[in-house]
């Protein structure tokens, strides 16, 4: 076990640094009016945390979970070491639902910029909102992605996403050989359920902490309209921040009709798209190297139907998705992966 005066160095180093980067963010002075449309349309699938937020409270001594006999410390939990982040391998909960991480994946490498990839998509590839859900997805184009990242021919449409950049920099620095066996790790886990999708007109207000929206607590809580907005919250906030439990999952509060309105887009077209079901397959899991988009993160789905539209997003496979994305307007947007999310995916074992 750490000292205890070691943890609270590491948490008053964590929230200097959370004010700093704040700070800088707004001296940026995106202010509202300054954005263009499409950001301030799509700021709910971008989540840009522009307000302070509370540290997380670290008693210092170690953590459980429901269905495993495993604990950890929170330095473990996110695979830091002496008050250091992005230093090791970040706690596996749960060892017998994926197959065996490559070395990479796990640990990742600080002297090459690369973090661990379990950190942010968790050993078993689900991910969460803020950044991608990987497992499951066609080795080949997973390969391509990450020659994209690594060849700037992938970025965000949103210059102040930045766990974006830390992205790009885990694929500038893998070998051939590591996007090679990431890749083919990555797809052999089967995608399963992880998204629970709920039409409704009013959300848990909620707070955006590390790009995602998580409900207020306490004196704090209550409920807003939806508005044009989905809203993407970890089922269980502390299990997913604090503990990065995987396999608690996310629920999405989608706007009321928007769900019919996606399955219009996505299966006619609408006169200003085309069918997906062409390249994404007739149940959207993907064909060869063509991405599976059914029942995965509406917000990070949203994201790259913008981020293609902006055209930040235009690897070498994404000239067949420019005709698609063309006309889409924020809203479409909306309404298609409000639909796409809420496809069905088989459950995963431990919840059978
Ligand atoms: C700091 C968090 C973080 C780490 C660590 C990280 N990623 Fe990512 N990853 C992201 C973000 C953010 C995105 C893009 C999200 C978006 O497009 O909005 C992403 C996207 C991806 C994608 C694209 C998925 C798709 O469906 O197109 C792949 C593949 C991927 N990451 C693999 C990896 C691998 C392999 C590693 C480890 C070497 C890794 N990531 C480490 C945050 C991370
Ligand atoms: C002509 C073939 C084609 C059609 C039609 C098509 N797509 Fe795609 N789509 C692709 C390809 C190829 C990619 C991979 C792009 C890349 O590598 O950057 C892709 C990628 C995507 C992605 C990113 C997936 C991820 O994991 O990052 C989304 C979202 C998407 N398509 C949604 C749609 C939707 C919604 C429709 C219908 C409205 C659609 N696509 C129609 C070919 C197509």
């Amino acid at each position: 076990m750490k000292p205890l005066h070691q943890l609270q160095r590491l948490s008053q180093i964590q929230t200097a640094i959370g004010a700093i980067t704040i700070l800088l963010l707004q001296s940026i002075s995106f202010s509202e009016d300054s954005l263009p449309d499409h950001l301030v349309e799509l700021a709910w699938a971008y989540a840009i945390e522009t307000e302070p937020n509370p540290p997380f409270e670290d008693h210092g001594g170690t953590y459980g979970l429901p269905g495993t006999p495993k604990r950890f410390t929170r330095e473990q939990i996110i695979g830091a070491k002496d008050g250091v982040r992005f230093q090791t391998a970040p706690a596996d909960w749960f060892p017998q639902d994926h197959p065996e991480m490559p070395e990479i994946y796990a640990y990742g490498d600080p002297d090459r910029k690369i973090i661990a990839c379990a950190l942010c998509h968790y050993p078993n590839g689900k991910g969460k909102a803020e950044n991608a859900p990987p497992a499951g997805q066609n080795k080949d184009y997973l390969i391509q992605q990450l020659l994209d990242f690594k060849n700037g021919l992938r970025k965000s449409a949103e210059p102040r996403k930045t766990n974006y950049q830390l992205m790009i920099d885990c694929a500038v620095g893998m070998t051939e050989e590591e996007i090679e066996s990431v890749s083919e790790y990555m797809a052999s886990m089967p995608w399963t359920k992880w998204i629970q999708v709920v039409e409704t007109d009013t959300v848990p207000k909620t707070r955006i902490r590390g790009g995602l929206h998580i409900p207020l607590e306490g004196d704090e809580s209550r409920t807003e309209p939806i508005g044009d907005r989905i809203i993407e919250t970890p089922v269980h906030s502390y299990r997913t921040e604090f503990l990065r439990d995987p396999r608690a999952g996310f629920i999405a509060y989608v706007p009321p009709g928007s769900i019919e309105k996606g399955r219009e887009l996505v299966t006619s077209g609408g006169g200003k798209t085309l069918q997906c079901a062409i390249c994404h397959g007739p149940d959207l899991n993907g064909i060869a190297n063509v991405p599976g988009i059914a029942a995965r993160s509406p917000s990070y789905m949203a994201r790259q139907l913008n981020d293609m539209k902006q055209g930040t997003r235009k690897g070498t496979m994404s000239a067949l998705m420019a005709p698609v994305v063309q006309n889409l307007s924020s809203e479409d947007i909306l309404n298609i992966v409000a639909y796409t999310a809420s496809l069905a995916a088989p459950l995963p074992d431990y919840e059978k």
